[in-house]
């Protein structure tokens, strides 16, 4: 008996395996007479050719698990795959409907396995800002079980489009400038960075998801298993959380006590004011755990910059940017802004910067997601987390930067043309000045850069006002 020497790329090789079936069928030859070898030596090269042979046509079924068992780290999964193959066109058409045909439940359980693998790295891939780039990129580590970069990478990409990115594994790399997919060699876990600036986020955001009353520590290792943890930032949490679960699940049960029957958007509201957070951590937790009010945001972007900052500025609401990276203003507004300052002699990194709404909303257009302004109900539903923040802050100086700003600090619908300026918020001295993705907007050079003087004219009066006597009121001597 003659036996055909099939050679595959190393991965997971559908086009490669759709070329030999192609083939193989057109010879006639049954799996008896066929072996499938795998080129061991990861390449970024084509395969050999098995010649061009006419298209067959499979059940969608059949076709449909080739696609994923061909990710499979099973090297007999080739052989496998055409076998089912061969049976189908050879009077099996519905084979797939004997689950317990051994081939088929064979083929289903490594089929699931990739499948599990792919939700796996959808879920658990953190990316972690690369040091010393000039470019900002980010890089990510991750130990899938099956070829599957290639099936994974779509989801990446939508998910992250504006974002340089780089993901590592020991089978391989995927690559995202922001144009292009490109695929890599395999990497070491120390190629990865290891930290970055976003972990404790992460570590906090994990907490205030965490719900102790449905602690079940053998399910969370099924569901997230331990290999993944040392990527994952917020799992630093999980054995803290674990211990203190019970304590925990008693405070939520005296707290359940004194919740309101209606669970209305506002009655929840005041239940978390229950809670009365005491920090920014604790106020951060309620409103993570709280959720979008509008579903599609990655995550809640809360207020970044010191306590007892001099200057809090407040802008909308987080952009496209922003609600990827988890930080506020870090987007061309933003960009904007903090250029800004520069010049106006105000240092970022010594305000404090938040925003009225805390989760981007948006429309999404094929792969672009265009800002949608928040309704005038929306920001009121974030309106006593403001207001706690600012409390919590306790700055000198509150900015409100455009009219949705203006609505969330003074409750009330104020042109900016006619109230731009000093103002009063309640306790707090502040001022009224534009949005700077209003200077954005504007539609030539000349009213553009008018715009901006007057945006720094502003600015050079908050520094003052924000350095001003807290007694006497009295302002710096280079002021006005
Ligand atoms: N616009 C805002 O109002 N806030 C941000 O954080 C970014 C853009």
């Amino acid at each position: 008996m003659t036996l055909h020497r099939i050679t595959l790329k190393c991965g997971a090789d559908l086009q490669g395996f759709r070329r030999a079936v192609r083939w193989l069928i057109a010879e006639e030859l049954a799996p008896q007479h066929v072996v499938f070898a795998i080129d061991d030596a990861p390449s970024l090269f084509g395969n050999e050719q098995t010649g061009d042979a006419p298209a067959v046509t499979i059940p969608k079924g059949v076709a449909q698990l080739i696609e994923h068992v061909v990710c499979h780290c099973d090297p007999e999964r080739y052989a496998l795959l055409y076998g089912l193959v061969w049976r189908a066109l050879n009077g099996e058409r519905d084979l797939l409907e004997v689950a317990s045909d051994p081939l088929v439940h064979r083929i289903d359980m490594m089929a699931r396995s990739v499948r599990r693998d792919l939700h796996k790295m959808h879920a658990f891939v953190r990316f972690r800002r690369m040091k010393g780039e000039e470019v900002e990129r980010f890089a990510a580590w991750f130990e899938p079980e099956h070829f599957i970069l290639a099936a994974a990478a779509p989801f990446f990409v939508d998910r992250f489009r504006s974002l340089d990115w780089t993901i590592l594994t020991p089978l391989g790399s995927i690559h995202w400038n922001r144009e292009a997919l490109s695929f890599g060699l395999p990497a070491r876990r120390e190629d990865a960075p290891d930290e970055d600036s976003f972990e404790e986020g992460w570590r906090g955001y994990y907490e205030s998801v965490f719900n102790p009353a449905r602690v079940n520590p053998t399910a969370m290792r099924a569901e997230m298993p331990k290999k993944y943890w040392r990527n994952m930032p917020e799992t630093a949490a999980i054995p803290g959380l674990i211990q203190t679960a019970s304590q925990r699940v008693e405070r939520m049960i005296e707290q359940e006590a004194s919740m309101p029957a209606k669970r209305t958007p506002e009655r929840a509201l005041e239940a978390m004011f229950d809670q009365d957070p005491k920090s920014l951590e604790e106020l951060n937790a309620i409103i993570a755990k709280a959720g979008p009010l509008v579903p599609g945001a990655t995550q809640a972007v809360f207020g970044e910059g010191p306590l007892h900052a001099d200057i809090m500025f407040v802008g909308e609401q987080p952009g496209d940017q922003e609600d990827l990276q988890g930080r506020p203003f870090v987007g061309p507004a933003g960009k904007l802004l903090t250029k800004a300052m520069g010049e106006a002699g105000i240092v970022r990194e010594q305000a404090y910067l938040t925003n009225a709404v805390k989760h981007f909303k948006f429309d999404q257009r094929g792969h672009r997601r265009i800002h949608a302004k928040p309704t005038a109900g929306e920001v009121k539903h974030y309106r006593p987390w403001l207001m706690k923040e600012l409390e919590l802050v306790k700055p000198k100086l509150v900015v409100a930067l455009g009219a949705t700003a203006v609505l969330a600090l003074s409750g009330k619908a104020t042109p900016i043309t006619r109230s731009r300026g000093r103002a009063r918020f309640g306790d707090y001295e502040g001022y009224i000045t534009v949005h700077p993705s209003y200077l954005l907007r504007l539609p030539d050079e000349a009213t553009k850069r008018e715009a901006y003087e007057a945006f720094l004219t502003d600015l050079r009066r908050i520094r003052d006002l924000a350095q001003a006597d807290p007694e006497t009121g009295e302002l710096p001597l280079a002021a006005e």
